[in-house]
């Protein structure tokens, strides 16, 4: 027997309707703000990743590179927005309008330590706002995630939000953190002790203990802003007032990704023993990637949540719908004659919108019946040898167990009026 890759899942016939319910549920969401649906590929070419400014560990260390056949150097999506950014330029979407506004639903991949709410094939909602910088549409993008969570009716969710300000005040920060951290270095995780060189602000991020106790105390990026960063980023804050988004700021959130500026937030889970992986979704304001990857001086925002956290939230919360998806009638038979009439009957019933399904094969009338229950089917339609003679069927409701011996179309409008329910 094969297995299937570490870090994937299957999604069995019995659950998936769980993912139709989070899709349409974002899809309602979506079309009430008027984005529009974009997919760009699973595979993209090594550069739209691996950019010179991208440090992050999980664009250093988790992505799946590989060479295809003909030796181009291809990766599997990390992440959807880079490739979103490739496909705004390539395809000039700017010239139609000064503000794109797209959502995806679909995998990404990162080779990652897999546990509860990480996978190595995992899937994201999410949008992306291209074109313009507005404090109006950062509010605006936040509260499309809030709607969200508040569509899906989670409520044991909060709403995280810091600024990393413009390039300077970053740089500021940064030699400020620096400094900060430099006497701790001894005492300093590994990993931190690497991401001091490479990328101090990610220190913030550290869950390490002997960490958290060096960073309590660390400076802040909000006293190291631009004037033209605070004010922009008190403007966001007050939009979000104004949208009635209820939030926190937090100072300490930085983001896994090094493309942002400004604007960032996360949508965390407080569900009690939910795990590490609470955060739902997360998102910011990029103001350098366009133009990165050869586009125009472009800035953009956007989020992504990931399904499978959400739907675990979903379940955690008893949210989950039951599966609607259930048969109207199953059609039993007897024996090859009977057998082909019924293969015709739901085909007929389906042609009226009746969902309908039958055996394949010639089973025994109890294996059918349980068959039927397994299916839940509101009807029974019988094709015996009487039935078939007399051009008949025998229609049951398996609610109230009444039955009648009518013809086809006779049985069609019952079932379309619900009259025998
Ligand atoms: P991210 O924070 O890397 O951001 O991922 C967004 C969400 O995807 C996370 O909050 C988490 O729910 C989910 N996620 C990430 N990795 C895994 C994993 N291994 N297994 C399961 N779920 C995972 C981004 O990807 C950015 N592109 C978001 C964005 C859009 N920023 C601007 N626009």
């Amino acid at each position: 027997m094969i297995n299937k890759v570490k870090g994937t899942y299957d999604v069995l016939p019995s659950e998936s309707y769980k993912w139709h319910f989070i899709e349409r549920k974002f899809q309602e969401v979506m079309s009430l703000y008027h984005f529009k649906e974009i997919r760009t590929p699973n595979m993209e070419h090594f550069e739209v990743f691996h950019r010179d400014s991208e440090m992050s560990d999980m664009v250093q260390k988790e992505t799946y590179d590989f060479l295809d056949r003909s030796n181009r150097k291809l990766t599997l999506r990390p992440e959807v927005t880079a490739g979103i950014v490739r496909a705004y330029i390539e395809n000039k979407l700017y010239v139609a309008e000064p503000l794109t506004k797209v959502y995806y639903f679909g995998p990404n991949y990162r080779y990652e330590r897999p546990q509860t709410g990480r996978y190595r094939e995992f899937y994201q909602c999410g949008v992306e706002a291209i074109g313009i910088k507005s404090a109006v549409l950062d509010a605006e993008i936040i509260k499309v995630a809030y709607d969200f969570i508040n569509h899906l009716n989670l409520k044991q969710v909060s709403v995280n939000i810091n600024t990393l300000g413009d390039l300077e005040s970053r740089n500021n920060y940064r030699a400020a953190l620096i400094a900060y951290l430099t006497p701790f270095y001894d005492d300093l995780s590994s990993d931190s002790k690497r991401r001091l060189k490479e990328n101090p602000l990610r220190i913030l991020d550290s869950k390490d203990k002997g960490d958290l106790e060096i960073i309590k105390n660390a400076p802040l990026i909000i006293n190291h802003l631009s004037t033209d960063s605070k004010k922009y980023f008190d403007e966001v804050l007050k939009h979000l007032d104004n949208a009635n988004v209820k939030y926190q700021v937090n100072e300490k959130l930085v983001r896994g990704l090094d493309y942002y500026s400004h604007t960032v937030f996360e949508i965390e889970a407080n569900i009690k023993g939910f795990g590490a992986q609470n955060v739902l979704g997360g998102g910011g304001r990029y103001d350098a990637l366009v133009k990165e990857l050869g586009g125009p001086a472009h800035e953009g925002i956007g989020f992504a949540f990931g399904v499978e956290r959400l739907l675990y939230a979903l379940e955690m919360e008893e949210l989950l719908p039951k599966d609607d998806n259930d048969l109207d009638v199953f059609v039993i038979h007897f024996d090859k004659k009977t057998l082909e009439k019924a293969f015709t009957v739901a085909q007929t019933l389906r042609k009226y919108n009746i969902t309908s399904s039958l055996n394949y094969e010639i089973k025994s009338f109890k294996s059918q019946l349980k068959e039927s229950l397994r299916k839940n089917a509101s009807y029974l339609i019988f094709i015996g040898e009487e039935e078939l003679k007399n051009n008949l069927v025998t229609l049951k409701d398996t609610k109230t167990e009444q039955q009648v011996i009518i013809t086809l179309e006779e049985a069609i409008n019952l079932i379309k009026k619900g009259l025998l329910k």
